[in-house]
């Protein structure tokens, strides 16, 4: 039996929907064939969008989602992708296939208009130029009458978009340049300088920020440029090979699929490595920004494991299983506890590649167990983060120790309470008795996902993964007693 308690009495920020966002990059299959067909496919589509994938997209509110990369971002340049005559290029990064450039600049802002999600767009800075950046906005988001304007509305578009968020590089540490955190401050602010604002709209700016534990990057660009952005990223991935954090490039990272109970612990204490790094990162911050004005941008996150068996090892397609639900979820309850500076997250990446909510196969598509998890904690979006603890205890080898239990709570506008809860064990099961407090409750709405540690859908199979309701629980007297199957991941609506 574990204790949990709950108080939407006591409330703190607001969590942000975009921390629920998602990242696409032009990489193996995560853009063709699964979002984007031939208009003629006989697969549904609207303008080459597939209209399954959008409407399990709706299904969970995405509400943003960053694109062309990655590391794609900071090879490609914009102009190839608009008008009818699109360039073909290598996508040297990725496989060295060729990257026609059908979908470009209007296909990806129709998408999001068809999700109905805000656009994060990841501008070139390691081999683009201030004036390509500056260009891209103008063909954007500029109202009047402008040579980039003028050419959007050749293309087909009058309107502006309303493009909300922009990545100033991507990895500029990495595959964005290779560039010293000093070197990067100065270019960042270059091209920050002719990002314009067009009218009223104000475009959010985010700088390229650390790689996992490179807390140096953070304290040099919060000293250099801290006063130029909105926004700092932080990419770090779970590879569940090696769990010594101070060394943590070049690990094994396994198959997505078979895996022994060591290595499910080791992935999941991995996966809870985030809650420092964004605590550490955030100290830094805070000495140059005791208001908390720069937001921490998690763009990348996620599990990595080896390609699947025979796939292309450029094109990072791996299965999805509940050992990826429960680091989705323990994540996102780490991002909801950090919702003070933590403003967006976006899961790498949304279809075919790493941890994908969707896996498409021709015109069959499965919904991956991390896509669930995404529909169980779309209640947490916009809502008040509130005070919940649980009970600790430990599950784990003696190598990776972690929490049995990890919990997360908001509020809702409509006065709803919704609590996201984990079972990190991967074979027994929990008796939960909540405590209640903050105002009087009647009943429980539970819905849940639950397996073995390596329970996953796969095509042609019935799902090993769906989610489940539990008859509605009565509360008395605002107690709550409840079972939670193994290896799980709940959410618990209040009311
Ligand atoms: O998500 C895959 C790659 O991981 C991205 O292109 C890059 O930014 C990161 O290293």
């Amino acid at each position: 039996m574990a204790l949990l308690f709950i108080d939407s009495g006591r409330k703190y920020g607001k969590i942000n929907k975009n921390v629920y966002g998602h990242f696409s990059e032009h990489l193996g299959r995560g853009i063709y064939g699964s979002i984007y067909v031939d208009e003629n496919s006989p697969i549904p589509n609207i303008r080459g969008i597939r209209t399954d994938v959008v409407e399990a997209l709706r299904h969970i509110r995405v509400p943003v989602l960053r694109w062309p990369g990655g590391c794609f971002a900071e090879y490609y340049n914009w102009k190839d992708g608009v008008g009818t005559d699109r360039k073909r290029i290598v996508n040297a990064g990725w496989g060295g296939v060729v990257e026609d450039n059908s979908f470009g600049t209007h296909e990806f802002l129709d998408l999001c208009e068809q999700i109905g999600c805000s656009a994060y767009i990841a501008a070139n800075v390691g081999s683009g130029t201030p004036r390509e950046v500056s260009e891209w906005i103008e063909y954007m988001t500029f109202d009047g009458d402008s040579p980039m304007a003028n050419w959007r509305r050749q293309n087909g578009r009058h309107e502006p978009w309303k493009v909300e968020y922009i990545g100033i590089g991507n990895e500029n540490w990495g595959c964005g340049g290779q560039m010293r955190p000093e070197y990067y401050a100065d270019v960042y602010k270059q091209f920050n300088t002719y990002v314009r604002n067009y009218g009223n709209h104000r475009i959010f700016r985010v700088a390229c920020g650390a790689d996992g534990n490179d807390y140096v990057w953070t304290e040099t660009l919060m000293r250099e440029a801290g006063t130029h952005m909105n926004g700092l990223s932080l990419h770090y991935y779970t590879m569940p090979g090696y769990y010594k954090f101070d060394e943590y490039p070049e690990e094994r990272k396994g198959p997505a699929l078979e895996f022994d109970k060591p290595t499910y612990y080791r992935t999941l204490r991995r996966a809870l490595y985030m809650d420092e790094l964004i605590t550490r990162h955030k100290h830094v911050m805070d000495r140059y920004d005791p208001k908390g004005e720069v937001s921490i941008i998690i763009d990348e996150w996620g599990t990595w494991y080896e390609v699947e068996p025979g796939t292309h090892p450029a094109f990072l397609f791996q299965q999805n299983s509940m050992r990826d639900a429960i680091v989705a979820g323990v994540s996102l309850n780490i991002f909801n506890a950090h919702s003070d500076r933590v403003q967006m997250a976006n899961l790498a990446q949304l279809v075919n590649v790493l941890q994908s909510v969707i896996l498409t196969e021709g015109e069959d598509m499965v919904l991956t167990p991390t896509y669930h998890v995404f529909d169980l904690y779309k209640g947490h979006q916009d809502s008040t983060l509130i005070e919940s603890y649980i009970q600790p205890q430990l599950k784990g080898t003696s190598e990776a120790m972690v929490p049995a239990l990890h919990v997360s709570a908001s509020e809702r506008a409509d006065g709803r309470v919704h609590a996201t809860v984990v079972n990190l064990s991967a074979d027994e099961s929990q008796q939960l008795h909540c405590v209640l407090d903050g105002q009087a409750f009647s009943s429980a709405e539970v819905r849940y996902i639950s397996g073995t540690m390596t329970s996953h859908n796969a095509f042609g199979h019935p799902p090993q993964v769906e989610i489940k309701k539990m008859p509605v629980i009565p509360i008395k007297d605002n107690r709550l007693d409840m079972h939670l199957p193994a290896c799980c991941v709940a959410e618990i609506v209040l009311s």
